[in-house]
């Protein structure tokens, strides 16, 4: 068929109409259509691409700061040693968030004990389509659902073996801890595991059902294309915060951690020869699965539209409360004096070095970063570098070509990048 200019003018003005009204109609006045003069380099092409010069710049051009809007919910998708539990902080400290640390825990626990980093497409098959289905009841607030993967299983509705139960400020507080003095709002994470009775997961989800938002951690979600189903459901409104990091940071970061799954690499640091054993997945499953998201990312499904963000760690450890204050921008959220201050307790520019750090959360955090490249050896790197070549040079990480510029750390390896939204 042929389309006539008239006609796609035409129905242009009518799509501009059309959105127009829905968006008065949705948002009343506080709508925002962006902080630069021209809303006109602003808009969106056909597939939902910025058309806009300056706007790119923007992470946030078209976002609605009406707290009378749907109910948000959030996801934040990464990788073990990625900074998530970082991430997640940003979130458990809102008073209108329900934080949840790593529910599918349970799912792997249970489904496949043996869990190991690398890849076994047969496994993570299995886990997802439990995991698709537990996260979809605790976003309902469902903690019911948790229980057929909670050993052993609760009786009367409570546990004291909910994983990290102690990461979640909201399980740590009034109602659902009667422990804290009067001038506690909640407790630590190990005072809270030591202190706090039995968890009551009917009140949980009473305490759930109170707040606006449900935010769950996970680094057990391969990609974001195995989100589709979540994110197509309009009862959710889910919103998907992405975290990714250097590989090589991730690497190191799991050498020190994780240090029986991980000890032939330790082994190839130590003694600089590489043992013909080791199991190389545990590192290209780290890349193969960032790759994936960004493919699907990068053709832009409208499935994903308004509902993807990507955060580099490395960006939020230089300068956590400018990133965060974009993440909340982005999910339409307004941040709170309480996730400001939690920030600054807990990042660079805290005076209080003393103060505890029991999360794995970090103080210095823009040096923490980096700091990979004073333990990794060159040969890994480089190693690692020829398998992640390409996340790196998605991702806008430098790779080394000598031993000295990687051990140059006033050489940064982190490029200038932003990652516009998706909206
Ligand atoms: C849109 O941006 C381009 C440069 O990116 C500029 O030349 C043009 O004048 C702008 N349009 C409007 C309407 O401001
Ligand atoms: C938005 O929040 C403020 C402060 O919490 C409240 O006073 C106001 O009534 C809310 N507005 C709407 C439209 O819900
Ligand atoms: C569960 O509650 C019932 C009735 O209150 C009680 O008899 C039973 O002992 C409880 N079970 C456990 C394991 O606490
Ligand atoms: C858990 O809390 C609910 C709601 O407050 C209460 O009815 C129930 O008795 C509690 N369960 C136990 C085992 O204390
Ligand atoms: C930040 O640190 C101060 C002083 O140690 C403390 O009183 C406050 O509760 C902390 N706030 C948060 C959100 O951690
Ligand atoms: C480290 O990198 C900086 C910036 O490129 C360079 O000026 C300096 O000479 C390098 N230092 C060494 C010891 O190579």
């Amino acid at each position: 068929m042929q389309c006539s200019w008239k006609a796609v003018i035409l129905l242009g003005l009518a799509s501009i109409a059309i959105q127009y009204t829905a968006i008065r109609t949705l948002t009343g006045k506080t709508f925002q259509l962006c902080p630069v003069p021209s809303a006109l380099n602003c808009s969106q092409g056909p597939e939902g691409e910025a058309l806009g010069g300056l706007c790119e710049e923007f992470p946030y051009y078209f976002y609605n700061n009406n707290n009378n809007s749907k109910k948000v919910h959030i996801l934040i998708l990464a990788t073990t040693r990625s900074g998530s539990s970082f991430v997640g902080q940003l979130f458990n400290h809102h008073s209108d968030v329900f934080y949840l640390f790593e529910p599918l825990y349970h799912v792997q626990a249970t489904l496949i004990p043996h869990f190991t980093h690398s890849r076994n497409a047969a496994d993570r098959r299995v886990m997802l389509g439990a995991s698709r289905d537990l996260l979809r009841s605790l976003y309902d607030c469902d903690l019911y659902f948790l229980e057929s993967y909670i050993k052993p299983q609760p009786a009367n509705h409570t546990t004291d073996k909910l994983f990290r139960r102690g990461a979640s400020k909201a399980l740590c507080s009034p109602p659902l801890c009667d422990a804290l003095s009067p001038t506690e709002a909640y407790l630590e994470e190990g005072e809270c595991i030591r202190k706090c009775a039995s968890l009551n997961l009917t009140q949980a989800a009473e305490s759930c059902r109170e707040r606006r938002h449900v935010a769950i951690k996970t680094v057990r979600i391969p990609e974001i294309g195995d989100l589709r189903a979540l994110i197509e459901d309009p009862r959710l409104n889910l919103k998907v915060i992405q975290l990714v990091r250097d590989p090589r940071g991730i690497l190191s970061s799991r050498i020190e951690t994780f240090r029986d799954t991980y000890r032939l690499w330790r082994i190839w640091r130590a003694t600089g020869r590489k043992p013909y054993n080791l199991d190389l997945t545990q590192l290209s499953t780290i890349c193969e699965d960032v790759l994936r998201s960004i493919s699907t990312v990068s053709s832009r499904p409208p499935w994903l539209r308004g509902r993807y963000m990507l955060v580099r760690y490395e960006d939020l450890a230089h300068n956590p409360l400018l990133k965060t204050r974009e993440i909340y921008d982005f999910l339409g959220l307004s941040m709170e004096k309480s996730v400001e201050e939690w920030i600054r307790n807990n990042t660079r520019g805290s005076n209080d070095v003393s103060a505890k750090h029991k999360y794995g959360t970090v103080r210095d955090s823009a040096a923490n970063a980096e700091i990979w490249r004073l333990k990794l050896s060159h040969e890994i790197v480089d190693h690692t570098q020829t398998i992640c070549q390409q996340v790196l040079e998605e991702l806008g990480y430098r790779a080394v070509n000598s031993p000295e510029e990687l051990k140059n750390m006033s050489l940064s390896l982190v490029e200038d990048k932003s990652f516009v939204p998706f909206l």
